[in-house]
């Protein structure tokens, strides 16, 4: 059988040079999961659907599932693991830990790198576009209402949904889809 034939990547991975050859067909999510060992970053359904996956490269959210590596060459990715100083935790995830914001925890590396994007480019203003910029991201585990407060938290944005006169009201937890 012919040795497959493999492409040089570079790629920026949590601020560490990776340099390598590799086979067309592998995914940003394999080769963080399977062949780097950057496991934070998780499988849930492998077709862009779930959002257990999201990385961020070169700053921007991204479903590591359905992209290719090779086509990230030269990128900056940065994943859960990559997120924190040291021992102290990205605003993100010290959010979701205040709040609550999980319960198995499978879905919880793609809520966060997926709030980390829109938080710094300042896209999350009110509670109602966090709903909408998380939509992506399925939480089994039904942690939604707390999973919008904790990035409402993060982003410094009031967590409530407003009425037509603006008045802001507190989300009860089972009454809104988040
Ligand atoms: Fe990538 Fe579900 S595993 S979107
Ligand atoms: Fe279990 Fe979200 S906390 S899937």
């Amino acid at each position: 059988m012919p040795a497959l034939e493999r492409y040089p990547l570079t790629l920026r991975i949590n601020g560490r040079d990776h340099q390598m050859e590799l086979e067309a067909w592998v995914t940003l999510l394999d080769l963080l999961r399977e062949r780097l060992h950057l496991t934070g970053s998780k499988k849930g359904c492998d077709h862009g659907q779930c959002g257990a996956c999201t990385v961020l490269v070169d700053g921007r959210r991204i479903n590591s599932c359905m992209t290719l590596a090779v086509m990230q060459n030269g990128r900056e990715i940065t994943t859960i693991e990559g997120l924190a100083e040291g021992d102290t935790l990205h605003p993100v995830q010290q959010a979701f830990v205040d709040n609550d914001a999980f319960q198995c925890g499978y879905c919880t590396p793609g809520q966060i790198c997926s709030a980390v994007g829109p938080i710094k480019e300042g896209n999350a203003k009110t509670a109602a576009e966090v709903r909408e910029l998380m939509s992506g991201n399925v939480c089994r585990c039904g942690a939604y209402p707390q999973i919008r407060k904790a990035v409402c938290a993060a982003a410094g944005i009031e967590d409530g949904i407003k009425d037509d006169n603006n008045a802001v009201h507190p989300v009860v937890p089972g009454t809104v889809p988040a």
